[in-house]
């Protein structure tokens, strides 16, 4: 029997790239450049499957084709708005994604970034790198306590609520959630955490912010500066979610000016072109997206993308259907 045609549009982990070539006819991406529209548009009448990542822009422009060959987009990676959904649905096509395989390690980065920014871990290293530390003193680089503090979760699904848990039980901090639908009070006693109704309500109460809620045009520049206002002048703000999210001009300002304490971001506006103000903001840490980047994870996400794939061709509903 002709197996499914597959084209990968970046590399993958050794393993999971060994599985799929010997369970499909695929195509591998050996240069990893991401694709452009025109290259996605060709893919789309040559494949049956597209096994896109978070870096594929996959808009209407990558989407115009009169008639797609292709059946799924197996993306790797659980967040999935550089995909226009509506568009790949008026081809048919499925999309799918990789959560829960991903949210442990995403968490321990989120709770990383945390911990650097409040104790000026990217300071310190980076004046111990210029050779220009002079030695121990009570009064150099202090930082902020982060242990009993209290955080703020906003977006309580997967990856905030293991967060939640890392920072109830291991840091004793005070959690508070702002999520759009409830959260089961059950969930929220197993680390003693409040529901807060409203954004706006959340930020002030918080000493730390971490953010946890999907990108796209829904929640476009949902921290901006009259947010950031909201925030206590020594709060700090983490990203791992999506760049988007933060209005990034307010965020330097806010940083420049000192109107909160720091913050740690992962993920950005334009990655991975990085808006040079930020990296003038000595009380800012920055990381390249490495919330999932483990060995472990990235297995998993591609074993996950194949679970997907080897379902939707065997005529079963994929667990991680999105679309
Ligand atoms: C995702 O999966 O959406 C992350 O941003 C990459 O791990």
């Amino acid at each position: 029997m002709l197996k499914p045609t597959v084209l990968v549009t970046r590399r993958w982990p050794e393993a999971v790239e060994a599985r799929l070539a010997n369970d499909y006819d695929v195509e591998f991406n050996r240069s990893d450049r991401p694709l452009t529209p025109a290259q996605f548009r060709e893919a789309l009448t040559k494949y049956d499957a597209l096994l896109p990542t978070v870096t594929d822009k996959i808009g209407p422009e990558a989407l115009d084709v009169p008639k797609a060959q292709t059946k799924i987009l197996a993306n790797y990676g659980v967040g999935y708005t550089h995909i226009d959904v509506e568009k790949a649905k008026t081809h048919g096509i499925a999309i799918t994604n990789t959560p829960d395989v991903l949210s442990e390690c995403t968490a321990d980065l989120a709770m990383t970034l945390m911990l650097m920014v409040a104790r000026r871990a990217g300071e310190g290293e980076r004046e111990l790198r210029a050779g220009a530390w002079d030695g121990w003193r009570p009064t150099h680089l202090v930082g902020t306590k982060v242990s009993g503090k209290v955080l703020g979760i906003v977006g309580f699904g997967r990856i905030g609520q293991e967060l939640a848990k890392r920072a109830h039980f291991g840091f004793d901090m005070q959690i508070v959630v702002f999520n759009r639908s409830p959260v089961a009070p059950e969930l929220l006693a197993r680390y003693n955490a409040r529901q807060i109704a409203t954004l706006d309500d959340l930020l002030p109460l918080c000493d730390f912010v971490s953010l946890h809620c999907p990108g796209g045009a829904g929640n476009a520049k949902m921290i901006n500066s009259r947010r950031l206002d909201l925030m206590k002048p020594d709060a700090y703000l983490i990203n791992t979610a999506r760049g988007e999210v933060i209005d990034e001009f307010a965020l330097t300002q806010a940083l420049m000016f000192e109107t909160i304490g720091g913050a740690a971001l992962d993920v950005f506006e334009r990655e991975p072109s990085i808006n040079p103000m930020l990296a003038q903001c000595d009380n800012l840490v920055m990381l390249p997206h490495l919330g999932s980047a483990t060995t472990e994870a990235r297995e998993a996400m591609g074993f996950r993308v194949l679970d997907n794939l080897s379902d939707f061709f065997d005529g079963k509903a994929p667990r991680d259907r999105v679309a």
